[in-house]
């Protein structure tokens, strides 16, 4: 595992240095580098919760691997979770907040580390769109269900825990020191305004219940969730 986390390293490494060329313009002094910012610090905390949930998603494949049965529902469930909560309340504030933010001062969305963090959303909606259409199925899951749930975590997983990763480390402080003060004021405005707009009253809160309900039921270990969280899925 050293090994494969020095490559993660040396692979995050290269990531950073591709991403940060990108032309953008920058706050005046660079005054906001440092400083929190209710909007960025609210993504970060979802972050850690996504994170968590995928350690347990991972640890739901991990008791599929070992031959026992795991119900069409759990599935449902994690999906649920990754469709509601990581989707529509996460990466569509991002797309319709962050990056507009980003954009106004010369972050591009077609090319960058913008164009990387949206590629990488689409491939993550797809993989639980594949993921959510055999939850919707009647009855327990089938042989060829389980290879497929297996299949669709081993590449889910490292997908978003890797993409979370690119985010906290490198575009998120991007963002806090190249926006300047009163836009990223705007942006917190923006980011709760688009809560209330995209999600129900009480359901991000019944979305955190869930989460803590599957975290419960498919525990991982401290060591399996910084695996997961350096990108990895652990087997
Ligand atoms: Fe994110």
């Amino acid at each position: 595992m050293t090994a494969a986390l020095n490559l993660l390293k040396r692979k995050n490494e290269r990531i950073a240095k591709a991403l940060i060329p990108v032309k953008a313009k920058r706050s005046r002094s660079g005054e906001n580098g440092g400083v929190m910012n209710h909007a960025i610090d609210n993504l970060m905390k979802e972050h850690q919760l996504i994170l968590r949930v995928l350690a347990s998603f991972n640890s739901l494949a991990g008791e599929l691997r070992n031959g026992r049965s795991v119900s069409r529902r759990d599935v449902a469930d994690f999906v649920s979770f990754f469709r509601e909560f990581a989707d529509k309340c996460h990466h569509v504030k991002e797309e319709d907040c962050l990056f507009v933010a980003m954009n106004q001062i010369g972050f591009a969305r077609e090319s960058g580390p913008i164009a990387v963090m949206l590629s990488e959303h689409t491939a993550g909606r797809s993989l639980v769109r594949a993921l959510w259409e055999m939850a919707q199925l009647p009855g327990p899951l089938t042989a060829g269900e389980v290879r497929r749930i297996i299949a669709g975590v081993s590449e889910f997983v490292p997908l978003l825990s890797g993409h979370i990763g690119k985010e906290d480390n490198i575009l998120y402080p991007m963002a806090r020191s190249a926006i300047p003060g009163e836009q990223l004021l705007k942006l917190d405005a923006d980011c709760e305004a688009f809560e209330r707009r995209a999600m129900a009253p009480g359901e991000v809160a019944k979305l955190h219940e869930l989460a803590a309900r599957l975290i419960a039921a498919y525990p991982a270990d401290s060591k399996q969730f910084e695996t997961i969280a350096a990108g990895f899925s652990c087997h």
